[in-house]
Formats: C-alpha cells, structure tokens, sequence
C-alpha cells in the first residue's frame, strides 16, 4: 500500500521582510507552499508551532533568532510528532532564518526517529535561498535521505504553484 506523504513545516505569520519592505503576513510565506504542496500530494500536514512565541516587531524576532541558533537552542514544541511510522516521505518546510532552518526545526527533526526516511526540503527566504540547511538536516539526521531542496523567495509565494507543482512531479 502506497503510504501518505507528510507535509511539515514551520513558519511564523505577522511582521516579515518582503521585497525590501516590513509588512504584515497574516499568512507566513512558507505556510502558503506547505498548504500547496498537501493539495497537491493529498499528504498530512503538521504545523511545528512553538509554545513561545516570536516577537511581533521583525528586527527583535531576528536578534532572538539569533541568539537561539549561538546557544543551539531547543524551542519547545506545542505538539509533537507521534506517528512517523505511518509516513515514509516527508516534505519539510521552513524559512531561512540566518542561513538555516529555525530552532525549531532541530527540535522537530530530534523528537522522532528519521531512519530510512526521504526529507524533502523546501524552504522561502529573501535571498539566501536553501542557505546551508539541507547539509544540516543531514546532520541531525544521517539515517535519512535527504533531497535537494526548494527555496522559494517570499514575495513570489503567491505565484509559486506552477514551480512547486513541476517540482513534486519530478
Ligand atoms: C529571524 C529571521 C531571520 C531571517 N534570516 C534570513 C536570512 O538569513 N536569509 C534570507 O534570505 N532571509 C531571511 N529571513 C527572511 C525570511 O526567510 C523570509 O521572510 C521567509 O519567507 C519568511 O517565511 P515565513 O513567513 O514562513 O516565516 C529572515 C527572517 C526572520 C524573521
């Protein structure tokens, strides 16, 4: 039987920096792919939400990301991963955050066991694409395969569909 494929992410709604300007996301960039992406696959999806929350303003949500990724910090999670088992691709999603995946991400990655696994990355940012975060999925999980990942840039989020559509089909 062919398994579903799960469809998880994280991303953080309200100030962000798109194009050059602050504005308000009342959805985040990579929350619009991740909800692409399900549709298209007809996969599970799982939000990776922290228990606390970001700073509203854009530029302290920086610095405290910042200091999350010095200390290799761990963010709690609201909820977490109980039936990998039931998965054997996983497409994951995140936003570059200071050329990696947020926090949050390792939180999520280091709470179920990835062995034998396919991670697909994809990922939105505002000009450092991928970063180095595919080479550190691989290190948090060295039993998984990881593929080559998509990064999209936040403002072309909303006309993405045909990019993300050829993608999944290859
Ligand atoms: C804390 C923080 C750090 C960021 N660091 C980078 C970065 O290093 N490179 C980059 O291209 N974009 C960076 N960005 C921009 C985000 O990657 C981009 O706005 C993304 O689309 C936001 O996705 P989201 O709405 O799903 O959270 C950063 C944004 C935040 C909030």
């Amino acid at each position: 039987m062919n398994k579903k494929c799960l469809v998880a992410y994280y991303s953080r709604k309200g100030q962000n920096y798109v194009n050059g300007n602050i504005i308000n996301l009342p959805v985040g960039n990579t929350e619009k792919i991740a909800n692409m992406i399900r549709e298209l696959t007809e996969g599970d999806l799982f939000e990776i939400k922290t228990i606390k929350s970001y700073p509203k303003d854009y530029m302290e949500t920086t610095r405290v990301a910042q200091d999350e990724l010095s200390e290799n910090a761990r963010p709690e999670l609201t909820e977490y991963l109980d039936n990998i088992d039931d998965y054997d691709v996983i497409y994951l999603g995140y936003p570059n955050w200071w050329g990696t995946f947020p926090m949050a991400v390792c939180t999520f990655l280091e709470s179920s066991d990835f062995t034998g696994k396919t991670i697909i990355p994809f990922c939105t940012h505002e000009g450092s694409g991928m970063g180095h975060s595919e080479r550190d999925i691989r290190g948090l999980c060295p039993t998984a395969n990881v593929e080559k990942g998509l990064a999209i840039r936040g403002g072309s989020v909303s006309s993405a569909e045909k990019i993300v559509r050829s993608w999944i089909s290859k």
